[in-house]
């Protein structure tokens, strides 16, 4: 007999057929009901037990967690919570999970407590939904630019350049850490390294995608990226994921439309494939908040905040407007902002926000950062001040997109490159591409777990990624 996944049981038409389940013990009550999942759904099984058929010894292994076949009959349901049910004819624990040991209980647990058990956390309702809503988002992200005719590019994860010139990377190498190979003059001898030269974790495929959309057209790359930066924050890991689409003959507005259509069209994405664990997210929240003083809690409930995306546009302000803007609100007339504003500081998470969440209340798109603040390889405007850049800033998360127009004019982009002491040796091949049928051409970088934060309203990134990399975490 073949195995019928849960959720497509829960679907089928119930005719006192035989089916076969397989599953983990989620609840055991009275002796009687087994609430069984199997992962392929937010909801349980109910699988009804006539407990006078089984030895007493059976029943006492049915516990939270344990490993079931059940083979039985799918009936009506004669209760309330579901549709149909199991009447169980065999059941076979196929793995025990001790009570007296079994660290998750069917009680409310941390997120915290949770995230210490990451191999065990995904069997709860909770990161049930969290790694459904991931999968989607995944799969939407392919076939929104799949269908626009984007080729995805696999980028190198061991690179020689730092694509961000933030310094912010991780080293790879085999030299011995101890003793390494000396050159004359004292200094570690790369060239005696595996790769001949010095190599690190990719921070961004961009450069390599930059290659990809000058030869192909249109290209996004979907990927690991790591970051060295020590900050202990809710929005940052030290191994993200990052889609960075990458287009040829588009400008900064062109990148604006797209970031702006790709972010609607993804979220809907997982608003019509993802209901019952986004209810159940919504749900989760809204009954979270019911403890926190108002202040503390959302302004929309999740559902609400999703289809409020889908149905408003984002608003589009220039760096310069955003600091006008924030040097006339009330937390900084009040003094209320913990760092200063004034041109030519980054926007800060706290800046962020006003403007999202006070000032707009919709996604903002920020424009035209000064030059310093950013990456050499972003178009300088003919303010010879500010670059072509875009931040999309959403609310509750701050900066989910970063992306630009490129610096397509070889002696300008030299120029910045000596400007901010980004060295030309390890980037001769970035610099060739302006060499030969060089051509206006713009891209943008989503961080995957942030729009996935934003979707299941998890407030700590380390709980959308399976097993977070972060300054002194590296288990599992
Ligand atoms: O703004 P960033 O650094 O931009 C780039 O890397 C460009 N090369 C992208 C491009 O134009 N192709 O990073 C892009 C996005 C950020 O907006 C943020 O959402 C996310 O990546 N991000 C992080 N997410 C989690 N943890 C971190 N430490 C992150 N750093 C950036
Ligand atoms: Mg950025």
């Amino acid at each position: 007999m073949t195995r019928t996944e849960i959720k497509s049981l829960l679907q089928t038409d119930p005719q006192e057929q035989d089916v076969l389940v397989k599953g983990w013990v989620r609840t055991f009550r009275a002796n009687r009901f087994i609430a069984l999942n199997d992962g392929s759904t937010l909801n349980n099984l109910q699988v009804v037990v006539d407990f006078e058929q089984y030895d007493e010894s059976l029943l006492r292994r049915i516990t939270t967690s344990a490993a079931l076949s059940v083979r039985g009959k799918l009936v009506p349901s004669q209760g309330s919570g579901q549709a149909v049910e199991v009447l169980a004819e065999e059941i076979e624990v196929l793995g025990d999970a001790d009570p007296a040991v079994y660290p998750i209980q069917p009680k409310k647990h941390s997120l915290e407590f949770l995230r210490e058990k990451a191999h065990l956390r995904m069997r709860t309702n909770t990161f049930g939904a969290v790694f459904r809503v991931r999968h989607a988002l995944a799969f939407a992200i392919h076939q929104y630019f799949h269908d626009r005719g984007f080729f995805y590019l696999h980028t190198p994860i061991i690179t020689g350049s730092d694509a961000e010139g933030a310094g912010e990377m991780f080293r790879v190498s085999t030299l011995p850490m101890g003793d390494p190979p000396r050159t004359e003059a004292g200094e570690i001898d790369w060239k005696e390294d595996f790769f001949g030269k010095e190599t690190n974790l990719t921070v961004s495929g961009q450069l390599e995608a930059e290659v990809g959309a000058m030869s192909l057209g249109k290209v996004y790359t979907f990927g690991p990226t790591f970051r060295a930066e020590n900050s202990n924050t809710t929005r940052h890991l030290a191994e993200f994921w990052m889609i960075e689409p990458e287009m040829a003959f588009y400008d900064i507005h062109d990148n604006m439309d797209l970031a702006e259509d790709f972010l609607r069209e993804i979220i809907r994405f997982a608003l019509t494939h993802c209901p019952d664990d986004l209810q159940y997210l919504h749900d989760r929240i809204a009954q979270e908040e019911k403890n926190l003083p108002q202040a503390q809690r959302r302004p929309m409930p999740l559902l609400d905040t999703l289809q409020f995306i889908l149905d408003n546009g984002f608003a589009r302000i220039t760096y310069t407007e955003a600091i006008e803007r924030l040097q006339r609100s009330k937390p900084y007339k009040k003094g209320k902002f913990q760092y200063p504003v004034e041109w030519g500081r980054d926007l800060q998470s706290e800046h962020e926000r006003y403007l999202v969440e006070k000032d707009f209340q919709t996604p903002v798109i920020v424009t035209g950062y000064p030059k310093d603040i950013k990456a050499f390889y972003m178009k300088l405007n003919d303010d010879n001040k500010t670059v072509a850049a875009m931040d999309i800033l959403f609310p509750g998360i701050g900066e989910v997109v970063g992306g630009s127009q490129r610096e397509e004019r070889l002696d300008v982009l030299q120029a910045r490159m000596a400007e901010m002491e980004v060295p030309e040796h390890d980037l001769w091949w970035y610099l060739e591409l302006r060499k030969f049928g060089t051509a206006p051409h713009a891209g943008f970088g989503l961080g995957f777990e942030r729009i996935i934060q934003f979707v299941t309203g998890m407030t700590n990134i380390r709980d959308v990624i399976a097993f977070p990399r972060f300054p002194k975490s590296a288990e599992f």
